[in-house]
């Protein structure tokens, strides 16, 4: 699968999304090495600190699944925004710990618009493993 294909799989998990607060739909598709797909979309909550982002529901969808770091070749969401949609903070940190380094990120929006990146360039200098060592 290439990354067009990715993204519209993106697109299509944002049907699923649950946003009746932020009216705001967030798809994502993650792509393993052996050609499985697994989505994620947005799910929030009345109280809103609840609500989960679509990044992180497909990446935990693709564990629960028995999928490991290993297994992650790219990443794809998509929005309806204006410059392709990018991963929020905190789900920057879920991305550097569970995705491997090298993993293709495209962050893209209806239009068609796409931008790619990683890991590292969307968290330099991250809180990871090892700043727990003393
Ligand atoms: N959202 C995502 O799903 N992914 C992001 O990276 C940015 C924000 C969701 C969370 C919330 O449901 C809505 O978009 C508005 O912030």
């Amino acid at each position: 699968m290439n990354h067009l294909e990715l993204i519209e799989k993106a697109k299509q998990a944002r049907e699923l999304a649950y946003a009746p607060y932020s009216g705001f739909r967030v798809g994502a598709a993650l792509l393993t090495k052996d050609g499985e797909v697994f989505l994620g979309a947005n799910v929030e909550n009345s109280s809103y600190p609840l609500c989960m982002c679509a990044e992180r529901n497909a990446i935990y969808n693709a564990m629960m699944h028995g999928k490991k770091k290993e297994d992650f070749v790219m990443l794809a969401l998509s929005a309806d925004t204006v410059e392709p949609c990018s991963p929020c903070g905190a789900c920057r940190q879920v991305i550097h710990e569970l995705l491997p380094s090298d993993t293709k990120i495209y962050m893209s929006n209806l239009n068609g618009d796409i931008k790619e990146t990683t890991p590292n360039e969307l968290l330099p200098f991250a809180f990871s493993e090892k700043d727990l060592k003393k």
